[in-house]
C-alpha cells in the first residue's frame, strides 16, 4: 500500500498516521518531521527550510522531493509507506508518480481529510507537541495527563512555531492556493476517497480503514 493523506494543517493526518503504522507496520514518512529533525540538527537544509516553515510558506519543492526521493528507496518501504504531508503541489505530485513509475510502484490510494477552518483554527492553536517522541496533544481535547509533559516519554511538550495565530492563517491560505488542487489531480487518478475529519479520532481511524479496504 502506498497512501497519500491528503488535508489541511490541523486536520488529523500525523495523528491517523501513527495509529496506521502501529496498525499496519508501515512507516510514516512525514516531510514536516523529516524537515523539524533537520532544524533541530542544525543542518544546512533545515536552516534553509526554517525560514520558508516559520513563515507558513511551503519549502521549494526540489527540497522536499529529494528528501522523499532518498526516504522511499530504503528497506523498510519495500512493502509499503504512509506519506503525511507529501505531496504538497501539483510537481511533487508529478513527481512523485515519476519516481514511482521507475521503481515499479504506484500510489494506491489518496484519502482527503475534509474540515471547516474553524475546527483547523481550534486544534493547531491547541497543539503540544513532544520534541522528543513526535506525540501530539491538544490543550483541551486531547489533554496529557500531566501539564506540559508527554505521557508517552516524559519529555516537555512544546507548542510549534508555525502553530502561533497569525502563521495558521498563512498556512491555510497556502493549503487552499497550492495543494487543494491535489485532490482534482487524485480524482481524476481514480484514487481519491474522502473521509469526515471532524468525527472524534477513533471514528476516523474507522472511516479511514474503510476508504483503504
Ligand atoms: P507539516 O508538519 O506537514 O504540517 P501540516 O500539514 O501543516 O499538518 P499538521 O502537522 O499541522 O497537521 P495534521 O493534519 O498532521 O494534524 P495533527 O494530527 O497534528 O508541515 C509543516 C511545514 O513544513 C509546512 O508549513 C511547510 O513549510 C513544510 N512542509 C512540510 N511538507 C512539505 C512539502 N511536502 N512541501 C513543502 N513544504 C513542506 O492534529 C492537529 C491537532 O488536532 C493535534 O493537537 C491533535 O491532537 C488534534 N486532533 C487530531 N485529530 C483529532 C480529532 N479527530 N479530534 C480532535 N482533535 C484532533
Amino acid at each position: 500500500m502506498i497512501l497519500v493523506l491528503l488535508g489541511p494543517p490541523g486536520s488529523g493526518k500525523g495523528t491517523q498516521a501513527k495509529t496506521l503504522v502501529a496498525n499496519h507496520k508501515w512507516p510514516q514518512l512525514s516531510t514536516g518531521d523529516m524537515l523539524r529533525h533537520a532544524i533541530s540538527e542544525g543542518t544546512k537544509l533545515g536552516l534553509e527550510a526554517k525560514s520558508f516553515m516559520d513563515k507558513g510558506s511551503l519549502v521549494p519543492d526540489e527540497v522536499v522531493i529529494g528528501l522523499i526521493a532518498a526516504r522511499t528507496m530504503l528497506e523498510d518501504c519495500k512493502k509499503g509507506f504512509i506519506l503525511d504531508g507529501f505531496p504538497r503541489t501539483i510537481p511533487q505530485a508529478e513527481a512523485l508518480d515519476k519516481m514511482l513509475q521507475k521503481q515499479g510502484r504506484l500510489v494506491n490510494r489518496a484519502v482527503l481529510f475534509e474540515i471547516p477552518d474553524a475546527e483547523l483554527v481550534r486544534r493547531l492553536s491547541g497543539r503540544r507537541t513532544c520534541l522528543s517522541c513526535g506525540s501530539m496533544f491538544h490543550v483541551d481535547s486531547m489533554k496529557s495527563k500531566k501539564d506540559g509533559i508527554c505521557d508517552k516519554c516524559g519529555s516537555p511538550l512544546v507548542q510549534r512555531d508555525d502553530d502561533k495565530a497569525e502563521v495558521i492563517q498563512k498556512r491555510l491560505a497556502v493549503y487552499q492556493l497550492q495543494t487543494a488542487p491535489l485532490a482534482q489531480y487524485y480524482q481524476t487518478a481514480g484514487k481519491l476517497k474522502k473521509i469526515d475529519a471532524t468525527q472524534s479520532p477513533e471514528k476516523v481511524s474507522e472511516s479511514l480503514e474503510k476508504a483503504l479496504s
